[in-house]
């Protein structure tokens, strides 16, 4: 491992279908980055317990999640890809990160006042959420994270959390900078475009799954929401749906979005949306193929996350340790992994 390489990390919660959101926030940029960077990449399972959840639905969507990530390009040699449950570490430096955290701040994140919004119960850990995601990003010394813009708040009070704890116990974390987008930074819905794209939100029809088929995702966008005015041009303001289907084609061909307003000129809205559509199913078709046949062997997927593990135990603990030590805990003689955090073979 080259220590010298700069460090990204970045998560996603194994809940649900896996959206063109999550690919274009996600996974299109971490495969990019695995190159240049020392890469850690998490499903995170302990975020997905913070609403009501299926246990045996759990258990499917973390293997779905591992497929999906080596299925968009990540390669289990170069970067580090495991599961959040697996690296004790993250519900260790949760707690201990949630002491230099302020309920006010946490109050006033979006991201938890549109989850809890209209529920009978509202869980502490969905309150607790972003302090957990903290964790993920500073137990490894992370440089950069790679995410979509409705994760920008959580950004912000992980380098929050980070600068308080340097402040208050001593130089302890490097504070990390976001990586969004500039274009799909905020896929929306396809038939409620003033809404995200959401795995848990957005109903059927107004999602497209990263597994869906070809069959489904022409259906989906010949009947994406537009308007009636009749002009392809990107005005996320007055124009969010044909705007938002102006960035999609935008990711999925990487043309510059005013050479596909200049293209569509002319053309009606049907012809302009079965386009998006034809060109949403040339990219995630190939990566359909490799998920199905990733997925068929669930004993590889363990075996790569258990190796992953591994990798994320022996990078995660000198940072956990110091934090513990920083904090005044009396730490045994026994070294650098203490008690149950010591990883196998150390
Ligand atoms: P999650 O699982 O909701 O989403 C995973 C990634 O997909 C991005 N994303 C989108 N990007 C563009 N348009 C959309 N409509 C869209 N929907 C989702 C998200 O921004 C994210 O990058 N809290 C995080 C997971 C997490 C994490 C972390 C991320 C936990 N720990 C540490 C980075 C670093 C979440 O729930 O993402």
């Amino acid at each position: 491992m080259n220590d010298t390489k700069p460090k990204v990390f970045s998560g996603i919660q194994p809940s649900g279908s896996k959206t063109l959101g999550n690919y274009s926030g996600g996974f299109r940029q971490y495969a990019q980055t695995q190159e240049t960077h020392e890469a850690f990449f998490c499903i995170v399972d302990l975020h997905s317990i913070s609403v009501d959840y299926d246990p045996g639905e759990l258990r499917r969507a973390t293997l779905d999640l591992a497929a999906m990530f080596f299925a968009t390009g990540l390669d289990a040699e170069r970067a580090t890809v495991f599961c959040q449950s697996h690296v004790t570490a993250h519900a260790e430096a949760a707690w201990l990160l949630s002491s230099v955290t302020s309920y006010g701040q946490l109050s006033r994140m979006t991201q938890f006042k549109d989850k809890s919004e209209g529920r009978d119960v509202v869980s502490a850990a969905l309150f607790t959420y972003p302090v957990l995601m903290a964790g993920d990003i500073l137990l490894y010394q992370t440089d950069l994270v790679p995410i979509g813009d409705d994760q920008r708040q959580h950004l912000e009070l992980s380098r929050d959390i980070a600068e308080r704890f340097n402040h208050r116990f001593g130089e302890t974390f490097r504070v990390p900078e976001g990586k969004f987008p500039e274009i799909g930074g905020r896929i929306m819905d396809l038939q409620e475009p003033q809404n995200k794209m959401s795995t848990t939100l957005s109903s059927e029809q107004g999602a497209v799954y990263i597994v869906d088929s070809p069959d489904a995702i022409m259906k989906k966008f010949k009947s994406a929401v537009t308007d009636s005015e009749r002009e392809v041009r990107y005005d996320p303001q007055e124009k969010p749906g044909v705007s938002n289907l102006l960035e999609i084609m935008s990711v999925a061909t990487g043309e510059p979005i005013e050479a596909l307003e200049r293209r569509f000129e002319n053309a009606g809205y049907g012809d302009f949306k079965v386009a998006v559509g034809e060109s949403v199913v040339a990219l995630l078709n190939p990566i359909r193929e490799r998920y199905e046949a990733l997925r068929g062997d669930e004993r590889e997927l363990q075996r790569l996350l258990a190796v992953g593990a591994e990798k994320a135990r022996r990078a995660s603990a000198p940072t956990l340790e110091m934090m513990y030590e920083r904090m005044g805990f009396a730490r045994s003689d026994a070294g650098p992994f203490f008690g149950a955090a010591r990883p196998k073979g150390l």
